[in-house]
């Protein structure tokens, strides 16, 4: 009998034929969006979840799912699963890194440009008919070239950044938990480490690439966004929670900063709301990894990671080897 899996969410109709090759797919054509007590019935006689990030993978879903051997989650970060618990349990959870890191530097910097040059602001702007209303200082922003970029998470997204700075003549500061080797630093990402509080009052523009962890959790907030300079834009592509978003919206209105760039937010979907009475910030809904070719490379990633999983091979993206090696 071959295994059976349950994939939560819409995915492409060609991963989904890659999966039936090996296993009993129960999918989500209509991608009906499931409760928690959907999510447990669905997935109470399944041997694999194909996970998206609005599926969380906690104890209590665990326990209801005894037969559960691996979660595959389509996405690098994985906080909507309590690895540690999954470990407990003897499940296997993988994520996609790497086939994303291209795209999302890509959108990092299209959000970085975007605010700085407050193009969103002025389309809508634009969208109302208000054209005639032009003037010398209509939507003047500011420069990114020549300017310093500081980036906070220098691991493989934050160096795809790093990299596309030289083109600009930018400068580059970086922060991370681990400096990196000279030769990385020197080379094409054209980068020099300095302590969190340097680089945020360095830094002409800053973006946040970590992942998070609790640990992490507002690392931005008030104190740090005080630092800051006034002119600076901060861009955030790395996970609602590590800024806090209420200070943020307080002095993005107060325009203590110049402005910011979001494509992740605390609680998303359901983000503060008093970011959208904002101008000065460029709101995009978690698609910084959305181009065609790499959603479709990390539905096939997450695929092989299921099948490898359930067919008594190592997967490729197996974030706790321990149940591996227990098995
Ligand atoms: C997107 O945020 C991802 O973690 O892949
Ligand atoms: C950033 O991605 C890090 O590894 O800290």
């Amino acid at each position: 009998m071959k295994p059976s899996i349950l994939v939560a969410r819409a995915i492409f109709p060609e991963v989904i034929e890659r999966l039936r090759q090996h296993f009993d797919v129960e999918d989500n054509p209509n991608d009906d969006a499931f409760s928690p007590a959907q999510l447990r019935e669905r997935l109470k006689d399944k041997d694999g979840l194909f996970a998206t990030m609005s599926e969380r993978v906690d104890p209590q879903l665990l326990a209801a799912c005894p037969r559960l051997k691996a979660v595959a989650n389509m996405a690098v970060g994985y906080n909507n699963i309590d690895v540690d618990a999954a470990t407990g349990a003897g499940v296997m959870v993988t994520n996609t890194p790497d086939v994303l890191n291209e795209t999302t530097a890509d959108f990092g910097w299209a959000l970085l440009m975007a605010a700085a040059r407050r193009i969103t602001e002025s389309e809508h702007w634009l969208r109302a008919g208000q054209w005639q209303k032009w003037r010398y200082d209509s939507f003047v922003g500011a420069d990114l070239h020549g300017s310093t970029l500081g980036v906070i998470g220098m691991g493989r997204i934050g160096q795809a950044i790093a990299r596309r700075s030289t083109g600009f003549g930018m400068q580059v500061i970086y922060h991370n938990r681990s400096r990196l080797a000279p030769e990385l630093e020197a080379g094409a990402n054209n980068a020099r480490y300095v302590g969190r509080e340097e680089l945020l009052r360095q830094a002409d523009h800053v973006v946040l690439v970590m992942p998070y962890s609790p640990a992490l959790h507002h690392t931005i907030g008030e104190a740090e966004i005080a630092l800051m300079k006034p002119t600076a834009i901060l861009v955030n592509i790395a996970r609602g929670g590590i800024v806090d978003d209420a200070a943020l919206i307080r002095a993005l209105r107060e325009r203590r900063i110049a402005g910011a760039g979001l494509d992740v937010y605390e609680n998303e979907p359901a983000f503060n709301p008093d970011f959208l009475s904002l101008s000065n910030v460029v709101l995009t809904p978690h698609i910084a990894s959305a181009s065609i070719a790499t959603r479709l490379a990390m539905a096939n990633c997450a695929a092989d990671n299921l099948i490898a999983a359930l067919t008594q091979q190592e997967p490729p993206n197996l974030l706790n080897p321990a149940v591996r090696a227990g098995a």
